[in-house]
C-alpha cells in the first residue's frame, strides 16, 4: 500500500511569498513513518548542505510547547569530535562512519517552563529522522539526554554556554544497509475511552 514515492505538484507559502515548486519528488507522508529505521551504516559518501538545511528546516518546523522553538542545532563534520563522543558515549559507534551529524540542544532561557526543552527537541530530532528517510539518506537517532554523564560529556565536547542542554545526536550518511518494516501495530496497546473497560 504505502509503497514508492509520487512525483507531485507541491504548493506551499515561504517567508519570500508564494513559491510554486513543481515535479517534485516527495516522499508520502506514511511511506515516511512507516519505512523509517534507524541506519547506521554508511557508504561514505557526502550528504550536501542542500539536504542538510532541508533538515533543519524540517527540525525547525516541528511543533514546540507554546512556539516557544527552544531548540539549536550544531552540524558537525570533524572527525576528532565523533570519536571524542564515541569515547563517552556507549552506543555510538556508527559516528564512525558517520558523513555528518547533529547535534540538537535546547535553550533553558527559551524553553517554556522546565521541562518542556527536551520534548519540543524529541519533536524535532524525529522530524529530522522523517525527513532524512525522505531525502533517501540514513539517520540513527544517538541518546543524550536523560543521561547526565552523556549531557555532561557532550556540553564540555561542544563548549556550549551554561544555559544550552544537548538533547540528541542525530547521525547522518547514504545508507549501506537496508532494514525490512516489521509490522509494530499492537492492539493490546490501544485502549478505549479509559484504561480498563468492564463488559
Ligand atoms: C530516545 C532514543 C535514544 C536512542 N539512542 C540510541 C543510541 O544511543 N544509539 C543507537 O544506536 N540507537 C539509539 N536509538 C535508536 C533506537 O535504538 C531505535 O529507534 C529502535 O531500536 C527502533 O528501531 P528503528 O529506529 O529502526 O525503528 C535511540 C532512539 C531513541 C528514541
Amino acid at each position: 500500500m504505502y509503497s514508492g514515492i509520487n512525483y507531485i505538484a507541491n504548493i506551499y507559502i515561504t517567508n519570500q511569498g508564494l513559491s510554486i515548486l513543481i515535479n517534485t519528488l516527495i516522499m508520502d507522508v506514511f511511506e515516511a513513518i512507516f519505512g523509517r529505521r534507524s541506519i547506521r551504516r554508511y557508504t561514505g559518501g557526502t550528504v550536501t548542505d542542500d539536504d542538510i538545511e532541508t533538515l533543519l528546516k524540517a527540525a525547525m518546523y516541528a511543533p514546540s510547547a507554546v512556539n516557544k522553538q527552544p531548540w539549536h542545532f550544531i552540524v558537525f563534520r570533524d572527525e576528532k569530535t565523533m570519536r571524542e563522543i564515541i569515547a563517552v558515549h556507549p552506543n555510538s559507534e556508527m559516528l564512525d562512519q558517520a558523513d555528518v551529524a547533529i547535534l540538537v540542544c535546547w535553550d533553558e532561557h527559551l524553553q517554556h517552563d522546565s521541562g518542556f526543552g527536551p520534548v519540543d527537541c524529541a519533536a524535532a530530532t524525529q522530524n529530522i529522522l522523517l525527513a532524512a528517510h525522505g531525502l533517501g539518506l540514513g539517520a540513527v537517532w544517538v541518546g543524550i539526554y536523560p543521561r547526565i554523564h552523556r549531557i555532561e560529556a557532550l556540553h564540555k565536547i561542544f563548549e556550549l554556554p551554561e544555559h544550552v542542554k544537548p538533547f540528541s545526536v542525530i547521525s547522518l550518511g547514504h545508507p549501506a544497509e537496508q532494514k525490512p518494516f516489521p509490522d509494530r501495530f499492537d492492539q493490546k496497546k490501544v485502549h478505549s475511552e479509559k484504561w480498563q473497560t468492564t463488559e
